[in-house]
């Protein structure tokens, strides 16, 4: 069952280029993103004016990562809420915003009942299931069924890429309905978008460079996460990955906030997971890793360089193939799943079944 891998969680992390493949090429028609056959009104997102990302836990984490990624390109204004809070709020949405709601399962009550408030409200709610026939698919206006397959680590990996993808492929169909984005432009987000499945592929070659960071991960009490735009973004995932299976408390911070408090926290050997990945802000990331290294953190820097040997910059460099900034998120996805993973191995816990957690949440 386990497809001769020791556990779940890293036969998910390896099946990631399938699971983006089944979800990204069914909607690419005449290299155009296409949703016809699933049913989404191009109106629909030719007329919103404004969106709202409704989720919990690492699907909330792809809503931020879509923003980031919609509100720069497209310039639409993107709000993401953690469902069990939207939910018990008068949420400033209506008829002019898009509600997409993310759930792996379908079956998260603070989701469900979030998608129920949003449908109260007026709005159309589109949302991004891998569960097929759950209940949050059949109560939304519109699914877009991502194709993981089943999803057996309590931790998510291969459903957090995919609806990242999903994110992605949205952005570019509203940004081509609306007129935002050329054909062209269009076609050639596509083809960055699909070109992240080789990559991610290369990158899991990468595996046994991680795993000697996690002998070292293993035996500190917190670590940090930490980059610039969407970047940060990713980091909030690596953070909650980390925590959820290694019990390591974990941090996520944008890069140039560090020095407004939470720097005193970096002291001796302090774990830093560095990414930078942004080009535009790369310069300003380095420096920030800088500061870190000279408080005497542990850097582990995850960039496209590929090669980086400074040893006041950082202490172990992880290289990913170089991509447009937009879509390195997947690629360091991956380094940061299997950070989290090779550390909860090595201090011998139940990888798949960590204390406390559920597949599904469907208690309050
Ligand atoms: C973390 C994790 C959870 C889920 C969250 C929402 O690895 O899996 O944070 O993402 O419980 O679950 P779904 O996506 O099923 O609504």
């Amino acid at each position: 069952q386990k497809g001769g891998y020791p556990h779940f969680m890293l036969k998910e992390i390896y099946e990631q280029p399938d699971a983006l493949r089944n979800t990204i090429t069914p909607r690419i028609v005449n290299s155009l993103p296409d949703f016809t056959e699933d049913g989404i009104d191009d109106d629909v997102l030719r007329n919103l004016e404004n969106i709202t990302v409704v989720a919990c836990g690492t699907a909330m984490h792809a809503g931020i990562v879509g923003k980031a990624m919609i509100e720069k390109e497209l310039r639409i204004p993107v709000n993401v809420e953690i469902a069990s809070e939207f939910r018990y709020k008068e949420p400033l949405i209506n008829e002019k915003t898009l509600v997409i709601v993310t759930s792996q399962s379908g079956e998260t009550i603070d989701t469900l009942e979030a998608l129920r408030l949003a449908k109260r409200c007026g709005s159309k709610v589109l949302s991004i299931v891998n569960v097929k026939g759950s209940t949050i698919a059949r109560e939304s206006d519109y699914v877009l069924y991502t194709h993981a397959g089943p999803e057996i680590a309590v931790a998510s990996t291969k459903a957090y890429s995919v609806q990242m993808a999903a994110m992605y492929l949205i952005g570019c169909r509203i940004g081509y309905v609306k007129g935002i984005y050329s054909e062209d432009r269009a076609r050639e987000f596509i083809r960055q978008l699909l070109d992240v499945i080789p990559v991610i592929e290369e990158t899991l070659k990468q595996a046994d460079e991680v795993k000697t960071v996690a002998n070292y991960i293993k035996m500190a009490p917190d670590a940090f996460f930490i980059g610039r735009g969407l970047d940060y973004t990713l980091s909030l995932e690596g953070a909650l990955k980390l925590k959820e299976i290694s019990y390591v408390h974990a941090e996520a911070y944008a890069a140039g906030e560090l020095k407004h408090g939470t720097i005193a926290l970096i002291t001796d050997n302090v774990p830093v997971i560095a990414l930078a990945t942004q080009e535009s802000v790369y310069g300003k990331m380095i420096s920030n890793i800088r500061e870190v290294k000279a408080r005497g953190a542990y850097v582990i820097l995850v960039s496209m360089d590929e090669e980086y040997n400074d040893g006041d910059v950082c202490d172990k460099h992880i290289s990913i193939p170089k991509q447009d900034g937009l879509f390195t998120v997947f690629s360091a996805a991956v380094i940061l799943q299997l950070i989290a993973y090779y550390t909860s191995d090595a201090k011998g816990l139940d990888v798949d079944k960590p204390r406390n957690l559920a597949k599904s949440v469907t208690v309050e």
